[in-house]
């Protein structure tokens, strides 16, 4: 067979989509207890939402886009990243009018990047993020990042480390942006083609630059905390003396820039620390983004989020042999002989499933034998056994298969003493 998967894409098989439920459901429940509300966008959307969104200077609109157009020749694009579209969904749908503000949102689902995919880079992958809009208070911003550090905590990973910066608002950047073009102008002809054209478009991208990252003009480039006003400075401050409260340890790096053109104030990256990740360092990256929501028509409303990625985080639970407890084994294998017991068999299994217990039965023909062992396989607590003389007398076998005690009894009381047996295992 010719036909592949897509580079940069991958199957999740069974096996390790149990580690994906595990970690999801700890997902949707550290959002439930912060007070998030799951938000779900479409897959695709007007691919000049990002351009507006997203920036477009960055890499991610100018060579990362998977963007076409559809029958009717609009321009979509999937989805490169969540933010964009759920402020997208935010102003479409009034919610800055809802009496509970701010709009505190969480999501999961997958993003599309055209990049050079390798371990941990991805071209579809899949991100938990979550989004406030509606709030510039900087308790928010530590509550945001707070959550994040929670989750990793509770999927057991270790070797955090959070590092952070402040990029100022509006005015502090303007006077930061004259600051990097003065800086870099009478050299950049030193740095690539595409740091040459960020130079007057956006000279913050220079500081991200893969390829110039040794030019030793970078190391000594102006900070942007030496050119924060007064209130930026007060607000990145407020946000460090919560953490602090927090007991939450971070650092600050005034060379985090980020990636997307929408951030102001705090940003924010989670990284990993240790052998066994090489350049893929970072699980999760945020911050804030006043401007946006105006950016894409609403009305003044600030906000701040973050996303990771599930393909980095479980590379990194893997990395460091954090077990994950997977859901194993079938409660009850259905063993049947002859035609009539195995249609009693069909509706037996209705009613065990009914009940809550896991139950299979087989569908292959296979002969007695075959069925205890695919019994085995499956690790099943126990097998009921229906032949053609129990089903005659109306009665079934029960094995306990870890303990290898047997029981018989009547076909109707099958499901109450499992269920009873099942709690009992379980306590
Ligand atoms: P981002 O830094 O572009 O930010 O991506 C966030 C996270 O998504 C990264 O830290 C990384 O874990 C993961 N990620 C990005 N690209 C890939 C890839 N190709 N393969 C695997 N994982 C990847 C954003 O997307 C912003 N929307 C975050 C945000 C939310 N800011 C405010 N609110």
């Amino acid at each position: 067979m010719d036909i592949r998967i897509p580079r940069g894409t991958q199957d999740i098989l069974p096996g390790t989509s149990e580690k994906w439920q595990y970690v999801e459901s700890i997902w949707h429940d550290i959002c439930r207890r912060f007070n998030y509300a799951e938000i779900r966008t479409p897959i695709f959307e007007q691919t000049e939402l990002f351009q507006r969104g997203v920036g477009d200077t960055t890499d991610i609109v100018q060579k990362e886009m998977y963007t076409f157009k559809d029958r009717s020749g609009r321009s979509l694009t999937l989805r490169p990243e969540g933010t964009a579209a759920v402020v997208r969904s935010f102003v479409e749908n009034k919610r800055f009018g809802l009496p509970n503000q701010p709009d505190k949102l969480y999501y999961t689902g997958p993003m599309f990047r055209y990049e050079r995919p390798q371990s941990g880079r991805m071209r579809q992958f899949v991100q938990f993020g979550v989004e406030v809009i509606g709030s510039a208070d900087p308790s928010i911003d530590a509550e945001v990042i707070s959550l994040a550090m929670e989750f990793y905590k509770e999927t057991g990973l270790k070797g955090l480390k959070l590092v952070l910066n402040s990029l100022g608002d509006q005015e502090s950047r303007k006077a930061h942006r004259e600051a990097l073009i003065r800086y870099f102008k009478p050299h950049i002809d030193e740095f690539c083609e595409d740091c040459q054209s960020r130079l007057e478009k956006n000279p913050l991208r220079i500081l991200d630059c893969k390829e110039d990252k040794d030019h030793p003009l970078m190391k000594t480039a102006p900070s942007i905390l030496e050119y924060l006003n007064e209130e930026s400075r007060q607000y990145f401050q407020t946000v460090q003396e919560l953490l602090d409260k927090m007991g939450i340890d971070y650092e600050v790096d005034p060379g985090l820039v980020r990636g997307l053109d929408y951030y102001n104030n705090t940003a924010f990256e989670i990284m990993i620390e240790g052998e066994g990740f090489g350049a893929i360092s970072t699980l999760t990256g945020g911050g804030r983004y006043n401007g946006l929501v105006e950016e894409i028509g609403g009305p003044e409303a600030p906000g701040i989020g973050f996303a990771l990625s599930v393909e980095r985080l479980l590379m990194a639970l893997e990395t460091q042999g954090v077990e994950i407890p997977v859901n194993q084994g079938l409660d009850c294998y259905l063993v049947t002989q002859g035609e009539e017991p195995d249609k009693e068999g069909t509706a037996l299994l209705t009613e065990l499933r009914r009940a809550g217990i896991s139950a299979d039965k087989d569908y292959m023909n296979k002969k007695m034998k075959g069925q205890f062992k695919a019994a085995d396989r499956l690790q099943a607590s126990f097998t009921a056994v229906l032949g053609e003389e129990e089903w005659q007398a109306g009665r079934i076998n029960v094995k306990n298969m870890n303990s290898g005690e047997q029981q018989e009894m009547d076909i109707t009381e099958l499901t109450t003493y499992l269920s009873a047996q099942l709690k009992e295992e379980k306590e």
